[in-house]
């Protein structure tokens, strides 16, 4: 393996200073477009965006590339210590190679998922995930964000559309980007991806018991973006 330097600065803020910046936590099932919707957020908002499946997806790339054995738990684990990574506004980069496209491919998403259930990576990640909470606030999107990740969170999200409606706009969105993809392939490897997300021992998917649940299979991004504001602004109404 390289000699890779973690970038995970210390925390320097104090605790009370740290649970006053407020969290909005979208979680939900793979190309839910919790992505999308928490980066429109958070640019609406003002504030930071953390989009933690990058982390696992960083991960997955640098267990390939190092030639780490997938299966070996604790080495995967110690990739994900040492992660030399780097996000920059829509840019991800690890070991200051640009790998924002790199980490989007199917082979990488599947490789993570298979990775994210073992409980020293997950734990590895925790502290870089948490240290992106600085003011004046945070939206992070992932699986276990108002579970595990930030539990105290003042709005939490639980993003959810048909695998169809999702197989679907995964496909467009590979199209797009030039990969050569398959329909029935994808909705194969998402009902696949689903199962394991959920169905994992460690932090698996699940709403939190505070969390609402949003069903976007019919509305379109500005209409999800706006319902999570909605939410948001009563919150903050009522609180
Ligand atoms: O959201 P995504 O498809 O980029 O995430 C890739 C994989 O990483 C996903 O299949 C499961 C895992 N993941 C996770 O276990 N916990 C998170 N908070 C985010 C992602």
């Amino acid at each position: 393996m390289t000699d890779m330097q973690s970038e995970s600065a210390p925390a320097l803020h104090v605790s009370n200073t740290v649970e006053a910046v407020p969290v909005i936590t979208i979680d939900g099932p793979t190309a839910s477009g919790k992505g999308t919707i928490a980066s429109k957020v958070a640019e609406s908002l003002g504030w930071q965006a953390l989009d933690s499946g990058a982390l696992y997806r960083l991960t997955a790339l640098a267990v390939l590339r190092s030639g780490v054995n997938a299966d070996d738990v604790d080495h995967v684990a110690q990739v994900a210590r040492t992660l030399n990574v780097r996000f920059n506004g829509d840019k991800i980069y690890l070991e200051d190679e640009d790998v924002s496209a790199a980490i989007r491919e199917e082979n990488i998403g599947n490789l993570a998922s298979r990775i994210a259930a073992y409980p020293p990576l997950r734990e590895a990640l925790l502290q870089r995930q948490r240290d992106f909470r600085q003011p004046p606030g945070l939206v992070a999107d992932g699986r276990d964000m108002g579970t595990i990740v930030f539990p105290d969170a003042a709005l939490k999200i639980f993003l959810v559309a048909a695998v169809e409606t999702r197989a679907e706009r995964r496909y467009k969105q590979l199209k797009a980007k030039g990969f050569s993809v398959n329909l029935t392939d994808l909705l194969e490897d998402m009902r696949a991806r689903d199962a394991r997300d959920a169905g994992r021992q460690s932090a698996p998917l699940a709403p939190a018991p505070d969390a609402i649940t949003i069903d976007s299979s019919g509305l379109d991004i500005d209409q999800t973006v706006q319902a999570v504001l909605d939410l948001w602004s009563s919150k903050k109404g009522s609180g």
